[in-house]
């Protein structure tokens, strides 16, 4: 017997947007396939590495993690919804300043889940940034940049009081 797709409708990056996608498609795969938003990325399949983490209601998920029919009516900010290269988000102005990506495979999930941290602790220290990054793979930097970058990130934040994503900026 044929499953029925199903039509999963969100608010992402600010803009509803729906797809009538199979009932066991993966939300990461709707993101990237569905809505064509790729920078948010998959890389592994063991939920492990979080490249394809984004905000659903104000918390961070592992988007493969998810269903799409379980994000059905939720309210989505993925790497695209930070910023541009002409309004960088802060945690984008970190990374760019403080040299902390290099290939950038991982850099959309890792700010997304920086941004997560922020959100909790506006100033974190170094031990909570690492603590904060346990969920997220990078395999070029060796975390110290990241921390710095997220470092930088909370100082511009606080010093502008520019408002994380989910608020409006
Ligand atoms: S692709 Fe989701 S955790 Fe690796
Ligand atoms: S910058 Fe290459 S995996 Fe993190």
């Amino acid at each position: 017997m044929a499953i029925e797709n199903v039509n999963v409708k969100v608010k992402i990056n600010g803009k509803e947007r729906c797809a009538k996608v199979e009932p066991r498609t993966l939300l990461a795969h709707y993101i990237r396939d569905d809505l064509g938003l790729t920078g948010t990325h998959i890389g592994c399949d063991t939920s492990q590495c979080g490249a394809c983490s984004v905000m659903v209601d104000g918390e961070v998920v592992k988007s493969c993690t998810v269903l799409a029919v379980q994000a059905d009516g939720s309210e989505i900010t993925t790497v695209e919804g930070l910023g541009d290269v002409n309004n960088l988000h802060p945690i984008q102005q970190g990374f760019w300043e403080k040299h902390g990506l290099q290939c950038g495979y991982c850099t959309p999930g890792v700010m997304m889940a920086m941004v997560g941290l922020l959100k909790q602790n506006p100033n974190p220290s170094d031990e909570e940034i690492r603590e904060g990054l346990e969920g997220v793979i990078c395999r070029c930097t060796g975390y110290q940049f990241i921390v710095e970058a997220v470092k930088h990130a909370a100082q511009i934040m606080r010093e502008t009081e520019v408002q994380l994503v989910g608020e409006e900026r």
